[in-house]
C-alpha cells in the first residue's frame, strides 16, 4: 500500500490523479500518430498560474514520445533556440549513434556526417540550417520532433523567430510539433503579434474549471490508492473547496491527506483543520501575487465585483465603480486577459480564481 501523499502542491508537477485532461489528452495522442497536417500539432496552451500548463505539457510530451517523437522542452527566453537544438542533438544521438558492432548500419555516412555538422561544425551557419540538417536526419528514419515551450513571453524575440521559423519546417512538409503554454495576456499577445500570424490558426486550449465530476473522481481515487476511505459528504466539501482550479485541487487534497495520515477513515476535523490550510496556503500563493500584479484600475474593478452575486454584467460594474461602460470594459478586457476574470457563454463574467472574491471583500 502507497503511504506517500499522493497530492502535489506544487507548481510544474504532474499528479498521481490528473482531473479533466483525458479529451485533450487523447486528441493530442491521435495527433502524433497522424503527424503531418493534424491541426492539433501547433497547440497554445492558455490558462492562469495554477491552472495545470505545465502538467500539461509534460503529459503532451510523453504522449509524443510513446508516439515514437522526440521531444524536446524549453522556456521562452533568451538563448532557447540554442538550447533547442542542442536538446534535439542529444535525444536524437540515440538514434544516429550506432552500437559498435553494427557501425553505420542503416545509417549512410552522408547522414552522419549531415548530423555532425549540424551539431559542431556549423560555423556561420544559421539555427534554420542547422536545424533543418537534424531535421532531415529525423525525416530519414521517419521520426518527428515536438518542440514545447513554456512560459511564453512576446517580449522574447527567439520565440517570435522560432515561431515563424516553424511555419518555414510546416511548409517544407517535415514532421514538426510546436505545443507552447502561457498567461492568457502573453498568449493573447503573442498570438496576436504580426510577425506571427500563422498562431491565430493553431489550436487554444483554454484551461478552464474542471468539472466537479473529474475532481471528485480524481480526488476518491487518489485517497483509496494510498487505503483511505472518505465518506460522500466530506468528498463534497473537498471538491466545493478546490472549485474546479488544479492547483486548489492539490492544496486542499495534501493537506486533508495529511490531517489524515496513519488512519484509514477521513473525519471531518481531518477535513476543516485541512481546508483551512489549504486556504492559507492558497491565500498566500495565489492571491496576494495575483493582487500584486494588478493596477490600481484593475483593483478598482475587482473591487466592484464583489457585490454582484454569481456573475456580474458590465453595466452593473460600471455603474458601482460610478464609470461610463467604456471605461469599465477596458479593464474587463485587462482582467481576462491576465486570466483572472472568465466570460460565460451570456457575457457576464466572474473570478476564474478560487476564494479571489472573499480575499477582496475582506
Ligand atoms: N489536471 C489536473 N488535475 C489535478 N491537479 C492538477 C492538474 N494539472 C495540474 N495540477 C496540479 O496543479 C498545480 C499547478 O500545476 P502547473 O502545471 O504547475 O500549473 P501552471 O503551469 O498553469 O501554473 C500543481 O500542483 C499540479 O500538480
Ligand atoms: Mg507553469
Amino acid at each position: 500500500m502507497v503511504t506517500r501523499n499522493p497530492f502535489t502542491p506544487s507548481f510544474g508537477i504532474v499528479p498521481d490523479y490528473l482531473a479533466g485532461r483525458d479529451r485533450v489528452l487523447a486528441e493530442m495522442a491521435r495527433a502524433f500518430e497522424n503527424g503531418l497536417g493534424d491541426p492539433n500539432l501547433a497547440t497554445v496552451i492558455v490558462g492562469p498560474r495554477g491552472s495545470g500548463k505545465t502538467a500539461l505539457l509534460a503529459c503532451i510530451g510523453d504522449s509524443a514520445r510513446d508516439a515514437g517523437w522526440l521531444v524536446v522542452d524549453t522556456i521562452a527566453a533568451s538563448g532557447m533556440l540554442e538550447d533547442i537544438l542542442q536538446q534535439s542533438a542529444a535525444e536524437a544521438s540515440g538514434l544516429v549513434e550506432p552500437k559498435p558492432e553494427k557501425r553505420l548500419t542503416g545509417i549512410t555516412v552522408g547522414q552522419l556526417i549531415g548530423f555532425e555538422w549540424a551539431v559542431e561544425d556549423a560555423g556561420q551557419a544559421n539555427w534554420r540550417t542547422r536545424m533543418s540538417a537534424l531535421l532531415d536526419v529525423l525525416g530519414e528514419h521517419d521520426v518527428g520532433l515536438l518542440i514545447t515551450v513554456d512560459e511564453i513571453d512576446p517580449a522574447v524575440d527567439e520565440l517570435v523567430q522560432l515561431a515563424s521559423i516553424y511555419q518555414l519546417f510546416v511548409r517544407e512538409r517535415r514532421n514538426v510539433a510546436l505545443v507552447m503554454a502561457g498567461l492568457p495576456k502573453n498568449a493573447t499577445d503573442l498570438v496576436d503579434d504580426d510577425r506571427v500570424t500563422f498562431l491565430r490558426r493553431a489550436r487554444k486550449r483554454f484551461l478552464n474549471r474542471i468539472a466537479d465530476a473529474d475532481a471528485r473522481r480524481a480526488f476518491r481515487q487518489s485517497f483509496e490508492a494510498t487505503g483511505k476511505e472518505i465518506a460522500d459528504d466530506l468528498l463534497e466539501k473537498l471538491v466545493d473547496a478546490a472549485d474546479g482550479f488544479p492547483y486548489m485541487m492539490q492544496l486542499v487534497g495534501f493537506n486533508v491527506w495529511a490531517e489524515s495520515f496513519g488512519k484509514t477513515t477521513v473525519t471531518s476535523e481531518h477535513v476543516e483543520r485541512g481546508l483551512t490550510a489549504a486556504r492559507e496556503e492558497f491565500t498566500e500563493n495565489v492571491l496576494k501575487s495575483t493582487v500584486r500584479d494588478m493596477s490600481k484600475g484593475d483593483l478598482a474593478f475587482a473591487r466592484a465585483m464583489v457585490d454582484c452575486g454569481e456573475a456580474c454584467t458590465i453595466s452593473e460594474v460600471a455603474r458601482r465603480m460610478g464609470k461610463g461602460a467604456n471605461y469599465a470594459s477596458t479593464y474587463k478586457a485587462r482582467l481576462l486577459k491576465q486570466g483572472v476574470l472568465t466570460e460565460h457563454d451570456d457575457k457576464t463574467f466572474s473570478f476564474a480564481i478560487p476564494l479571489f472574491r472573499e480575499y477582496l471583500a475582506k
